[in-house]
C-alpha cells in the first residue's frame, strides 16, 4: 500500500457501505437462527480486526507522509541573509537584549526554562493550587490531558532554579510566555523577564534598589519618579506593583514627568510556602522577585502604540527602528 488514498480505495472496497465484507455481513439474513448467532459473532470479530488493520496502517501512511513534508519544507536558517534586505534587530529582541546587559552589569545570570511546563512548575509550585483564582485568570492554553501546557508567566523557571541550584541565588529568566487572549493590547505570545534574588538577609530594600537601576538606566532618566503600590500575587509576600511618573496630555505619553503613573511590573518577597516548595529553608533565606512585561517597556521607550505591529514583521517597520544586527548593548556605549 502506497498513500492513504489507495488505503482509502481499499476501504470502501472491503467495508465500505457496498462493500465486499458488508455484504457478507447483510447476508446473514439468510441463514437460519442457529447458524445466524455463530456466523454474527465471528464476523463480528473479523469486522474489529478489519477496523484496527485498517487505523493501524493508516496512521503509519499518515507519520510517512507527514515526515516527507517536514522534510520537505526545511528551511536553512544558517543561510546568510540577502544583503540588498537590510535585516534589523527586532525591537522585542533589543529590549530583552538592553534588560539583560543592565541585569548582567550587576551581576544576574541569564537561566532559560522550557516554553511547555507542567501545571506543578506553572502552578501548584508557586503556591496557586488547583481552586485559586489566579488559575483562571491566567487564560492558559492547556496541551494535553497530561494537563501539560503553554507557560502562563516566566515564574515556573523561579521553582527550577530553586530545585537545581543552592543559594545564593541571582537570576533573571527572560523569554516568552503564552495567554489565551488576542486584542490591541493582548497577545497570545507575549514576553516577560523575570528575576530572583535568593540569600541571606535579602528585604524589599534590596528589591527596591535593582528596580530603580533597571528603571533609571533603561529609561535613561536619572531621577525617574516610581512608587511600590501594594498588590498581591500568590508567589510572593508581601506583593508589590511597581508604578512610574508619567504625563498623557494631548495624547501624548511622556515618561518620567507629568502626574500620571504607569505600571510598569510585579515584584515581591519570595513567600516562604514557595521556598518551601522548593526545598530552600525559609528559616535561613529570604528572596525577592520580580516579573516584568517586555513588549510594554518597548512600547513606552520607543513610542509604540499598537502592540500587534510587534509581530507583523514589515520590514518598513522594521527597518525604522534599525537596531543594527551583530550590535550588542553596552553600557559604556549607551543602550
Ligand atoms: N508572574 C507575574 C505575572 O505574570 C509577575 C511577577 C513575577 C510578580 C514575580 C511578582 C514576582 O503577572
Amino acid at each position: 500500500m502506497k498513500d492513504i488514498e489507495s488505503l482509502e480505495q481499499l476501504k470502501v472496497k472491503y467495508i465500505g457501505k457496498k462493500g465486499l465484507f458488508t455484504n457478507l455481513l447483510k447476508s446473514l439474513s439468510n441463514l437460519d437462527q442457529k447458524d445466524k448467532a455463530s456466523a454474527g459473532k465471528t464476523l463480528n470479530i473479523l469486522k474489529k480486526e478489519i477496523d484496527e488493520c485498517f487505523n493501524e496502517k493508516k496512521k503509519f501512511l499518515s507519520d510517512i507522509e507527514l515526515n516527507k513534508k517536514l522534510e520537505h519544507e526545511k528551511i536553512d536558517i544558517s543561510l546568510p541573509t540577502r544583503p540588498e534586505k537590510k535585516g534589523g534587530i527586532h525591537p522585542i529582541s533589543k529590549t530583552m537584549d538592553d534588560i539583560i546587559c543592565i541585569m548582567g552589569s550587576h551581576g544576574f545570570k541569564v537561566e532559560e526554562g522550557p516554553h511547555i511546563e507542567n501545571e506543578f512548575y506553572n502552578f501548584t509550585a508557586l503556591n496557586i493550587p488547583e481552586e485559586h483564582p489566579a488559575r483562571q485568570e491566567h487564560d492558559t492554553f492547556y496541551i494535553n490531558k497530561y494537563k501539560n501546557l503553554l507557560r502562563t508567566h516566566t515564574s515556573p523557571v523561579q521553582i527550577r532554579v530553586m530545585k537545581n541550584i543552592k543559594p545564593p541565588i541571582k537570576i533573571i529568566a527572560p523569554g516568552s510566555t503564552y495567554r489565551c487572549d488576542d486584542d490591541a493590547t493582548h497577545s497570545p505570545m507575549f514576553h516577560q523577564v523575570e528575576g530572583l534574588v535568593v540569600d541571606k538577609n535579602i528585604t524589599m530594600a534590596n528589591l527596591k534598589w535593582i528596580i530603580k537601576e533597571l528603571l533609571t538606566t533603561f529609561f535613561n532618566i536619572e531621577d525617574l519618579p516610581m512608587r511600590f503600590r501594594p498588590s498581591y500575587f500568590p508567589f510572593t509576600e508581601p506583593s508589590a506593583e511597581v508604578d512610574i511618573r508619567c504625563s498623557m496630555e494631548n495624547g501624548k505619553l511622556e515618561i518620567g514627568k507629568g502626574k500620571d503613573w504607569l505600571e510598569v511590573m510585579g515584584c515581591g518577597m519570595v513567600n516562604p510556602k514557595v521556598f518551601k516548595n522548593c526545598g530552600v529553608n525559609e528559616e535561613v533565606y529570604s528572596g525577592f522577585a520580580f516579573g516584568l512585561g517586555v513588549e510594554r517597556f518597548a512600547m513606552l521607550k520607543y513610542g509604540i502604540s499598537d502592540l500587534r505591529m510587534f509581530y507583523e514583521n514589515d520590514i518598513r517597520w522594521l527597518q525604522h527602528y534599525n537596531f543594527i544586527p551583530n550590535g550588542f548593548p553596552s553600557l559604556l556605549r549607551g543602550l
